[in-house]
């Protein structure tokens, strides 16, 4: 079945879920933010691959680490950015979302970088702009956010090389999580041996096991012998009722302390898309440990942003050699 992702050739148009795509094109994304991970480490951190690109950060919903990578990524690549400010725009008089995009792509717009807290937004927008456009979902509701769910698998390949033979946890909220979803999607694509989920029955989604994942409610049983143990926010603001007795009680029983990540391999490592809830979900003895990659993952935004916005844009790497 054709991926309405991918150009008729296969290559990458839109990035809107990691559903439908296949190992080599997660491959390459990775191998390309691998060259580009060099650049940051230059005294000038450019290349000029995506030189008189626009790229419009359109986000209706907030961020700190998605939006701020996503513009130095692009930054990086050389292209024109901006970042429209959905609070100070004419959307609070009442202009639909189709009529704002459309008011941008009349500027000369080459790409949008979507946030929207309703699922199935970047997919609607991505429908509805012109064929030479290109949308990236930079998370949209519970549904998927490719980039982050990639940087991650970036993160995992940079410590443990291979995936076959991995077992990861991720462990909290899935029920409302984006990030857990496209994680799941990606890590089946790319082979990894296990793939756990560890929460309580409120936050784990009734179809689980058709993920294809192994399902625990209890953490001490699920993190054992765990190569990668994920961790997620509670993500209070998309819950509707109480499905949590207290923060406390949640910390108690899925919150990640020293004494609980001994159950995984020693050298486990422990990552978390954030933001991060010290004390909920993890403690800061954890979060700030040895074993944290927490802020790896950041930096690898930048990197695996680069990678899929110049694959988007039709740019090839090799036209552009980026030198050691
Ligand atoms: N991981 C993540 O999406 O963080 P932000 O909400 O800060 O972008």
């Amino acid at each position: 079945m054709k991926n309405n992702q991918l150009t008729d050739s296969g290559q990458l148009r839109h990035f809107l879920t990691i559903e439908g795509l296949k190992k080599p094109l997660l491959t390459e994304i990775m191998d390309r933010a691998e060259q580009f991970s060099g650049i940051t480490h230059r005294q000038v951190k450019k290349v000029p691959i995506l030189r008189g690109k626009t790229i419009v950060n359109l986000f209706f919903e907030n961020s700190t680490r998605t939006r701020s990578t996503f513009e130095l990524a692009a930054k990086r690549l050389s292209a024109d950015v901006m970042n429209f400010n959905i609070s100070t725009s004419a959307t609070s008089k009442g202009e639909s979302l189709l009529d704002t995009l459309h008011n941008l792509e009349s500027m000369h717009t080459d790409m949008f970088v979507v946030r929207h807290n309703q699922s199935g937004a970047a997919e609607f927008i991505a429908q509805h702009v012109a064929p030479d456009v290109s949308v990236i979902n930079a998370g949209d509701g519970c549904h998927a956010h490719p980039t982050q769910a990639m940087l991650d698998m970036f993160t995992i390949r940079r410590h443990k090389q291979e995936f076959h033979n991995l077992r990861v946890a991720i462990v909290g909220d899935i029920l409302h999580s984006r990030v857990a979803r496209s994680q799941i999607q990606a890590l089946a694509t790319l082979g990894v041996g296990e793939i756990r989920v560890i929460g309580p029955k409120t936050l784990l989604p009734s179809d689980c096991q058709t993920l294809g994942v192994h399902v625990y409610h209890n953490m001490e049983t699920g993190l054992e012998g765990a190569d990668v143990v994920i961790m997620l926010r509670l993500q209070l603001e998309r819950m509707q009722g109480a499905l949590l007795p207290s923060a406390r009680e949640y910390f108690h029983c899925f919150g990640l302390t020293e004494d609980k990540l001994k159950l995984a391999k020693p050298d486990a490592i422990v990552m978390h898309p954030g933001p991060i809830n010290r004390g909920v979900e993890i403690a800061s003895s954890v979060a700030d440990g040895p074993q944290s990659v927490i802020l790896e993952q950041v930096t690898h935004g930048i990197a695996i942003r680069m990678a899929v916005m110049s694959m988007a844009l039709g740019a090839q790497s090799e036209q552009h050699e980026i030198p050691a």
